[in-house]
């Protein structure tokens, strides 16, 4: 089954051509140099965007796949959630294609494609990605990501996945690929979220996951003795709002954020303190539930999921066999893990296209 997605739910316009589990190609247009001034995502810069990038995505997409419209078996699209504004793009984009393409539409929901970013295999060079730059300078689609494998022929069902991200943080209880059940969800902020904050009060640039992945493994992780907020409260959820203050406590106990600045160790040992705590509250958690819910694999994917601190920490407490990640170009917001979820789900009738809408707000079922 060949499927051609669409992926626009936050800052990054993504189309890609996925046959079976094989991705033939995988492009993403990413607006993190435009929202990085902000230290955010600016939701109407975003949604104009998206406006202007989807047709030549979609172009490099077809090309790179070497697909014509007509070998195509369907369209899929995020439907939510996501930011409104940026929805409404690619679900508009992906009817008018519908139509005029004759191919049926499948809405996909945003966080059950991050989980079947696991059963998708990469070929090498069959991602691009374009780093819109806020000045108009001229800018190509360059190569992203390398060969990888999917994990699916050794990853049965059931599982549970982590997925962790600037927007979402749940635990899902994966029963089958259509059947995913909320057993877990942050109570505040999600991780990634958590990351920008921190990454914005030590005046690191965004998005501030990366930047503080890239300096946690210089410093040391029990520098700062920091809280891990709600580990040992007996529900399944998290919180990182309490972290992100402790660490704002720390800033402005040692006399502000210059003494970071000035001082390249100090700055490193935040981080490395603040990142140990993250993972450490993640994996705790995800470890008891994975007990209570008798459940041996786990997936761990979303944007957090690129961090090294906690792929190596992970994969020391759980041990390879029973754990996977995605390739970190397919943990970021992209259209493969879109198409391939899909494939396990229904196609909307032609009735129900035209009426479709985007959900800013959906949400997967919850644990009763
Ligand atoms: O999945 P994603 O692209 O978008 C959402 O659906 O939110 O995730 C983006 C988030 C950002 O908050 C970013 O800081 C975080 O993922 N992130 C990381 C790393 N790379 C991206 N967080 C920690 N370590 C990383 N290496
Ligand atoms: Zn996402």
């Amino acid at each position: 089954m060949k499927i051609l997605a669409i992926e626009s739910s936050c800052d990054e316009t993504a189309v890609a051509v996925v046959e079976d589990s094989r991705i033939l190609a995988n492009v993403i247009a990413s607006q993190t140099r435009i929202h990085q001034v902000y230290q955010g995502v600016v939701p109407e810069l975003a949604s104009r965007c998206h406006i202007e990038y989807i047709l030549p995505v979609l172009e490099e997409a077809l090309q790179m796949a070497k697909c014509a419209p007509e070998s195509l078996d369907g369209l899929a699209v995020t439907r939510g959630p996501g930011l409104i504004g940026s929805l409404l793009v690619g679900v508009e984009t992906a009817k008018a294609l519908a139509l005029s393409w004759k191919l049926p539409l499948t809405p996909v929901h945003h966080t059950m494609g991050h989980v079947h970013a696991i059963f998708c295999h990469l070929p090498g060079g069959q991602s691009r990605l374009l780093e819109i730059a806020p000045e108009k300078e001229e800018a190509t689609f360059a190569q992203a990501g390398s060969e990888a494998d999917s994990p699916a022929s050794r990853f049965t069902y059931p599982f549970l996945s982590l997925v962790v991200s600037g927007g979402h943080s749940h635990l899902l209880r994966v029963d089958a690929p259509d059947t995913m059940t909320v057993v877990g969800y942050t109570l505040d902020d999600a991780p990634g979220e958590a990351y920008d904050k921190v990454a914005k009060c030590l005046g690191l640039p965004y998005p501030g996951g990366p930047a503080i992945d890239r300096l946690a493994p210089e410093g040391n992780p029990k520098a700062y003795a920091l809280p891990r907020p709600v580990l040992h409260a007996p529900h399944n959820h998290f919180s990182f709002s309490g972290l992100k203050t402790a660490v704002v406590r720390v800033i402005e106990e040692a006399g502000g954020v210059k003494v970071f600045r000035d001082s390249p160790e100090r700055l490193a040992d935040l981080c490395a303190s603040f990142q140990a705590a993250a993972v450490d509250v993640l994996l705790g958690k995800t470890e008891k539930v994975m007990k209570k819910e008798k459940l041996k694999r786990l997936a761990v994917v979303g944007g957090v999921a690129c961090n090294r601190g906690l792929r190596s920490a992970a994969a020391e407490r759980l041990g390879d066999s029973h754990l996977v990640f995605p390739p970190p170009i397919l943990c970021t917001d992209n259209a493969a893990m879109i198409a391939r979820a899909a494939m396990h789900l229904s196609p909307l009738s032609q009735g129900e296209m035209a009426a479709l809408d985007a959900r800013s707000g959906w949400t997967l079922p919850e644990r009763d």
